[in-house]
């Protein structure tokens, strides 16, 4: 397929897109590289790899590269809430309005996948899954806007969304901003946590298991189309202080205490199933613990310590 993923060089797209290009797909990204990433550097040998520095907002730069695409994934965000409450307005108009914007511009046969945060689910009801047809309250501007762009993308047709858990694991473009990321970040350099809300429960999908649930949408697109689904893993609906165990079976001299610090401000506190995905033969093939080793790997190479001498 020849495929245009805008947000390519993230975190998400900087393994989804070798994972195509593999694959013999054509992928065309286009991205203004905001985090300066050499993640996509070693996509470059591929003659089916085309980049585009440019801005998803900007329909002249978008239409001639929509023009020849078969199926288009959306990625370009500004991705999770401390970054859009810092600009409100780039955070509408990548979000939501460049997503409106290719939906009014592609063809009825062109398909388009996008992932959208199942962050939007908010307080759930205790002891009780969410599922697709649980509603949508999403709070903070990020889920806002992430739910109006899912709204855009299913009111055409040949779309599907993927409401994705918090993802985890090691990617070219590294985001420590996540929160299984986070702690195992910060229990391989401060061997300490602090947790607010410690027994808020989430759920987790592997970067790896993102990319393999777009093959598997673009494989059974026919079958898949028109809806939403929940990626996570089932047997990971943790809160914060069950997650902090998990890492300490691999870290046992990590730390780990709860403090009235802070609030979550999308107040995410649910279990999701994921049985509509399921029932399409999907299974995720990374564990929370295999993910976790994985990290404590990646944080043994990797550190934010330009202004120390260690
Ligand atoms: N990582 C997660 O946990 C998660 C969960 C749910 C949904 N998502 C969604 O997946 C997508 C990718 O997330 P990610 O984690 O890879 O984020 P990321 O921040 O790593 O990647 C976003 C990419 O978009 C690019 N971008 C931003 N504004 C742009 C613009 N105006 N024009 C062109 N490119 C632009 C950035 O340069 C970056 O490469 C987002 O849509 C996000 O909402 C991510």
């Amino acid at each position: 397929m020849k495929i245009l993923m805008t947000g390519g060089a993230g975190y998400l797209g900087s393994i989804l897109t070798p994972t195509l290009l593999a694959q013999s797909h054509e992928v065309t990204v286009l991205d203004n590289f905001y985090f300066h990433p050499n993640s996509l550097l070693d996509c470059c040998q591929y003659e089916k790899f085309q980049v585009v520095r440019g801005d998803c907002r900007e329909e002249s730069v978008v239409k001639p590269l929509l023009a020849r695409a078969d199926l288009i994934i959306p990625l370009a965000a500004l991705v999770g809430v401390p970054l859009c409450n810092t600009d409100a307005i780039a955070t509408r108009t990548t979000n939501q309005d460049a997503v409106e914007m290719l939906c009014r511009m592609a063809g009825k046969q062109q398909r388009i996948i996008i992932p959208v945060t199942n962050s939007g689910y908010g307080i759930g009801e205790k002891g009780k899954f969410c599922t697709e047809e649980t509603p949508l309250r999403p709070i903070s501007t990020y889920g806002v806007t992430k739910v109006k762009a899912e709204e855009a993308v299913l009111a055409r047709e040949n779309s599907i969304s993927f409401r994705l858990a918090t993802v985890f694991g090691m990617s070219p473009r590294m985001r420590i901003d996540l929160l299984v990321n986070d702690f195992v970040y910060r229990a391989v350099h401060d061997r300490a946590v602090l947790v607010f809300e410690g027994h808020f429960k989430r759920n987790y999908i592997h970067v790896r298991d993102v990319a393999r649930v777009f093959m598997h949408g673009m494989a059974n697109f026919d079958k898949m189309k028109g809806r939403a689904y929940n990626v996570g893993l089932d047997d990971a609906n943790l809160s914060k202080l069950e997650l902090c165990a998990v890492i300490k079976k691999y870290l046992p001299k990590f730390v780990f205490v709860e403090a009235p610090i802070g609030e979550d401000p999308d107040k995410r506190d649910y279990i999701v199933s994921n049985a509509r995905l399921a029932g399409t033969g999907f299974k995720p093939e990374w564990s929370l613990d295999r993910g976790i080793q994985e990290l404590i790997k990646g944080f043994t190479i990797l550190r934010n310590s330009i202004y120390s001498n260690i």
